[in-house]
């Protein structure tokens, strides 16, 4: 009985001690519903944030990633990649137009995870919307010294763009100098 009445006391207690902070903090009862529910709300959104994010990486592997690799997102930064997808049918001499819903959802992923200012790949980069990773200042100090017989007149190869001739795991992301393979050439140190 006495056990039963303190708990109750106990949980008015508590009500009462919330109530005042909420008073306290300008809060009425029904904000406090609505901040557990936005707060629901948040976790959904996250949970959903987190399921485009995958369905991003997987159109843009499987609708960008058809005529050449899918070039790691941050390669380029954000603006190069809203430049790039509002005009993909004009996208260097090709035709790689998309149904407007997927161009969203690849345009949102490769934003989300483009080169931030600062990052090494945009060193010395003076462009404001590069549309070639091959051109950017850091690319081309990585690889100046390869002479041209192993790229563009390597058959195997035919230019840079085709990072994967040359880095065989770039499909995950790999491009360390440790695993490089020259097609024709093998591991050359420069
Ligand atoms: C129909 C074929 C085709 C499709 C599909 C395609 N591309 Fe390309 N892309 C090209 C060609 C051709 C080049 C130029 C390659 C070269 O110069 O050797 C290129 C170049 C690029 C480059 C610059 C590479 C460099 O030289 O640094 C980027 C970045 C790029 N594409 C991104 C994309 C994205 C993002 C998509 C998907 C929305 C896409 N591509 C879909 C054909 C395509
Ligand atoms: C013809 C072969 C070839 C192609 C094609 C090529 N690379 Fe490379 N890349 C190399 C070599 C060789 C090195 C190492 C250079 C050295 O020894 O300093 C290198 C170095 C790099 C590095 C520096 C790695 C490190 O450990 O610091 C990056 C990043 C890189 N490449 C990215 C790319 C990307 C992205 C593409 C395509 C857009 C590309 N490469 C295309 C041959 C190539």
């Amino acid at each position: 009985m006495i056990k039963s009445a303190n708990i109750r006391w106990g949980v008015g207690f508590v009500m009462l001690a919330s109530a005042l902070t909420l008073t306290l903090f300008g809060m009425s009862q029904s904000q406090v519903a609505s901040v557990n529910e936005s707060h629901d709300e948040h976790e959904h959104s996250k949970h959903r944030e987190y399921r485009s994010d995958k369905q991003g990486r997987m159109d843009y592997q499987q609708e960008c990633g058809g005529c050449h690799l899918a070039y790691p997102a941050r390669m380029l930064p954000a603006v190069s990649w809203a430049t790039m997808m509002s005009n993909l049918s004009d996208h260097f001499g090709e035709n790689a137009e998309l149904p407007a819903p997927q161009v969203a959802i690849i345009a949102r992923y490769l934003v989300t995870h483009s080169a931030q200012p600062g990052d090494r790949v945009l060193r010395r980069s003076t462009q404001t919307a590069p549309l070639r990773i091959t051109e950017l200042p850091y690319f081309i100090r990585q690889h100046d010294e390869i002479p041209m017989r192993m790229v563009k007149d390597n058959p195997e190869v035919g230019g840079f763009s085709n990072c994967n001739a040359c880095h065989q795991n770039a499909a995950t992301g790999d491009f360390d100098e440790d695993r490089v393979s020259i097609p024709g050439y093998g591991r050359q140190h420069f």
